[in-house]
């Protein structure tokens, strides 16, 4: 049995990667260690939480005594980094938190594994999960982000991954840590926090609220369902190799603008509205201070190495993603009334 952490497994990304783990390999045992910020949600978990290869510890990756006692219980075999502060608003808003975990906790991380693992990193791997922010803004219709595109962050938030990521790479060449790092186009799909694009306008379209259409909408992003991006992280946790970077990104960029009349398209017919009713809700509002022109990931690396390609077209994905937040409109009720906390009382604050 090897013993996988997973940091950040109660977010978007991290819980769909942890029920992959879960259900895929039977002889790891998934720890889950996540400080169940306003992001972090137990409910999006349910279905593995009592499962005997699973367990959840509430904790902050900040606090280098708890990391080193819990690195000491569970004597892991390898690390899968995904905690973070996560959304670029957020980050304008309030950069010392995002500087706070995704720099000084990804720090504490690298050194409590690195300490526990000393002089034995045999079978050991550190996986940092980054994004493609990190590289900058692209021009339009300007090329692709590569593995060796020049780091230029620019909001706080890219700008502390930039960090995290530079501190793994300086952990592998003077420790020899045995790292592998993935950047990551913008994910979507179920369990999203509703302030990130696409399932803030779901929620909006739903309840008839504006649309808030940051500058013209003409920025460009590059989406990949989140399940395609955990079957990436899963083939490069055990295939990649150590030191290397890999892009991760379909090849689906969408001008925010198209993206969101696809958006209310698919949401009028499911909605029972007539077609573009929604369309009055668009509106456009003074744009993200920064904003970032154009994210496009170039993934041929990926591809070619480890034979990695997505399995959903964005439409397809679209319509399931918009189908899961229909279909769990308690959900979101939950995550955006604050009734989240009264779940996890029940279910764990007494363990
Ligand atoms: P998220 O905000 O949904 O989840 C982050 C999780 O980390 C939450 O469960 C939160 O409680 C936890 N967390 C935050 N601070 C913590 C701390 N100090 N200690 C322990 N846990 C803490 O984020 P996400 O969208 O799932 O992103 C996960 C990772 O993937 C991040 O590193 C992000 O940079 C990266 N990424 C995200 C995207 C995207 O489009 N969402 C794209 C590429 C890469
Ligand atoms: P977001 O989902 O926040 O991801 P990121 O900034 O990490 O790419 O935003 C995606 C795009 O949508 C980005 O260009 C900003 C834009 N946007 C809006 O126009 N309005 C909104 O309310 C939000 C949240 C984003």
């Amino acid at each position: 049995m090897k013993n996988i952490l997973i940091t950040g497994g109660a977010g978007f990304i991290g819980s769909h990667l942890a029920r992959l783990f879960v259900n895929k390999y039977e002889d790891y045992h998934i720890v889950n260690l996540d400080k169940l910020t306003y992001a972090g949600n137990l409910e999006n978990l349910t279905d593995i939480e009592n499962k005997s290869n699973y367990t959840f510890v509430k904790g902050d990756i900040c606090d280098g005594p708890f990391l080193k006692s819990l690195f000491e219980q569970y004597d892991f075999d390898g690390v899968m980094h995904c905690a973070a502060e996560s959304h670029v608003d957020r980050s304008i808003k309030d950069p010392l938190a995002f500087i706070q975990t995704n720099i000084v906790g990804t720090a504490n991380l690298l050194h409590t594994a690195k300490n526990h693992w000393e002089g034995n990193f045999d079978g050991k791997r550190f996986y940092h999960i980054s994004t493609d922010e990190v590289y900058g803004s692209l021009e339009m219709g300007g090329g692709f982000f590569l593995e060796d595109t020049p780091y230029d962050p620019r909001s706080p938030y890219s700008a502390s991954k930039a960090s995290s990521d530079h501190l793994v790479r300086a952990f592998y060449h003077t420790y020899h840590f045995p790292v592998v790092i993935s950047n990551c186009s913008n994910n979507y799909g179920e369990n999203q926090f509703p302030e990130k694009l696409i399932p803030l306008f779901i929620n909006n379209i739903r309840h008839n609220r504006p649309l808030p259409v940051y500058g013209k909408g003409i920025n460009v992003r590059d989406w990949l369902y989140v399940q395609d991006h955990c079957t990436a992280i899963d083939v490069i946790f055990h295939k990649g190799r150590l030191g290397e970077t890999y892009n991760i990104g379909g090849h689906n960029e969408w001008q925010n603008i198209d993206l969101i009349h696809l958006l209310i398209k698919q949401m009028d017919q499911k909605l029972g509205r007539a077609e573009g009713t929604s369309k009055e809700l668009i509106t456009y509002v003074t744009d993200r201070a920064g904003h970032d022109l154009r994210y496009a990931i170039d993934a041929t690396k990926l591809k070619d190495e480890l034979g990695w390609v997505p399995s959903l077209q964005f439409e397809e994905g679209l319509s399931k993603t918009i189908d899961w937040y229909l279909a769990n409109q308690t959900w979101l009720d939950n995550v955006t009334s604050g009734n989240y906390q009264k779940y996890y009382d029940l279910q764990y604050a007494d363990r």
